[in-house]
């Protein structure tokens, strides 16, 4: 169910039974734009059909691809035929989506096409010269003065180079490998940490070849420009960053006992069930395989009794968009919980530590944040709730919120629930499912 207006969550006792995350953000986004550029038909199950990547898919199409959807019994299958892009005739409009922004600017620079680009709100205020810099570096023609959207993209042509990433940015290590396919010569990304690498395990089964080595604490990607990909079939696993809204309302409430099925648990995107075991949730992954080149699993979680715990900056890559929901874990937590090296959180889809701070202060629980970090004193199973969070334009706001109230003593309400839609559209029907309560405030 798509929500739109407030929604209020209530205490309604343990959330069992069995549900599925809808299919991975990022994941999804890749796969319509490596079909795009891929010479021949790629077909996509499982995608994602939330607002973010759905403007992905537009903007495909309005790059010269024909993306068509396919009713199957078996669900929907994507069916993208990849094409010479052109310069579309509109403005690209991204909607919410900062990933499909980053990717997609990378890769129409290294296709060579005149473009712009542009967001709502919040993704008008979200920076933009962390990726347009390496491009102009490689030699794209990029006015992004201020930095912001809306930015326009004339035709260059672009050259490989070597570059250092001075963010664990995979949306900007991302665009750079994508520009890099229509570099001459080659490319070299040097990542300070290792973030997320859906783009060079799924470069790789788009028959794309890609040298990766440690450096440092973090890895060097490098790609010859004029590669050719080559058609695929991606099968896109659930989402971790939606699964664990779901995991962690297990978490929180007394009783509780959940199993998501076909969970992507890439070790670069696993780190808050990392985080929730140590704080002693019962937490196991089942039946682990591979699909389309990635690690999946089922996964279980069980209330248990939960601590603080100190979370490092290390840790930060591989859970950058989970600090919301275990801040709500962490005041249901027995002591404080603190979160280190999260810079990042400030320049997502809001500020996500002021707004964690607010909405977690509005329910009656003590946090404090720093430039890049934050604390929250647990109250050991008793959250008051009974307050009005503002989403500030945030899915993951929204949702971390609403789950709070599925175990505080007072319902806790949220005043937008619209941006749910862009990456968990059943997100109200799927934890309804599951015993929560979740209604129209
Ligand atoms: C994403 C990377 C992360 C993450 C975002 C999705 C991706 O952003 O927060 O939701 O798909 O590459 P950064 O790479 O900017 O940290």
């Amino acid at each position: 169910m798509a929500a739109s207006g407030g929604l209020s969550a209530r205490r309604a006792g343990a959330i069992r039974g069995e549900a599925r995350a809808p299919g991975d953000k990022s994941i999804s986004h890749r796969a319509l734009v490596l079909g795009a550029l891929a010479g021949g038909e790629s077909t996509v199950a499982g995608l994602l059909e939330g607002h973010d990547v759905l403007r992905t898919a537009a903007a495909m199409r309005a790059l010269g691809a024909e993306v068509e959807r396919d009713l199957t019994d078996n669900g929907p299958i994507w069916r993208i035929s990849g094409a010479q892009w052109r310069s579309p005739e509109r403005a690209l409009y991204f909607g919410n989506s900062g990933t499909g922004c980053r990717l997609v600017l990378g890769a129409a620079a290294g296709a060579g096409v005149a473009a712009r680009f542009d967001g709502d709100l919040s993704l008008r205020n979200r920076p933009m010269r962390r990726v347009a810099e390496p491009l102009i570096a490689m030699g794209a023609k990029v006015d992004a003065a201020d930095g912001r959207l809306p930015i326009d993209l004339h035709p260059g042509a672009l050259h490989g180079v070597e570059y250092a990433l001075t963010v664990a940015s995979a949306q900007v290590k991302s665009a750079i490998l994508l520009a890099a396919l229509g570099a001459k010569g080659k490319t070299t990304v040097i990542e300070p940490a290792p973030s997320r690498d859906h783009t060079e395990r799924m470069l790789a089964a788009f028959g794309a070849r890609l040298d990766i080595a440690a450096a440092g604490g973090g890895r060097r990607i490098a790609i010859e420009g004029g590669q050719q990909l080559k058609a695929a079939s991606v099968e896109v696993p659930g989402d971790p960053s939606s699964a664990a809204f779901l995991a962690a309302a297990a978490a929180i409430a007394p009783g509780s006992d959940v199993l998501i099925r076909n969970v992507l648990v890439n070790p670069l995107r696993a780190g808050f069930y990392a985080t929730l075991k140590e704080m002693g949730a019962a937490v196991e992954f089942v039946g682990a395989r591979n699909l389309s080149g990635e690690p999946v699993a089922d996964i279980r979680v069980r209330h248990a009794p939960l601590n603080g715990v100190v979370v490092p900056a290390q840790c930060a890559p591989s859970m950058i968009d989970e600090y919301p929901i275990l801040s709500i874990v962490a005041a249901f937590a027995s002591g404080t919980t603190r979160m280190e090296g999260l810079a990042e959180l400030r320049v997502k889809e809001s500020d996500r530590l002021a707004a964690i701070e607010d909405g977690l202060k509005a329910n009656g629980v003590i946090a404090k944040s720093g430039l890049d970090w934050l604390e929250v004193q647990g109250r050991n199973g008793d959250v008051a709730g009974g307050g009005l969070v503002k989403t500030r334009l945030d899915h993951r706001i929204a949702m971390s919120f609403l789950v709070m109230g599925l175990a505080s003593e007072k319902p806790v309400s949220i005043d937008d629930a619209a941006m749910i839609a862009t990456s968990f559209p059943d997100f109200v029907a799927t934890l309804r499912g599951l015993g929560g309560e979740i209604a129209p405030q």
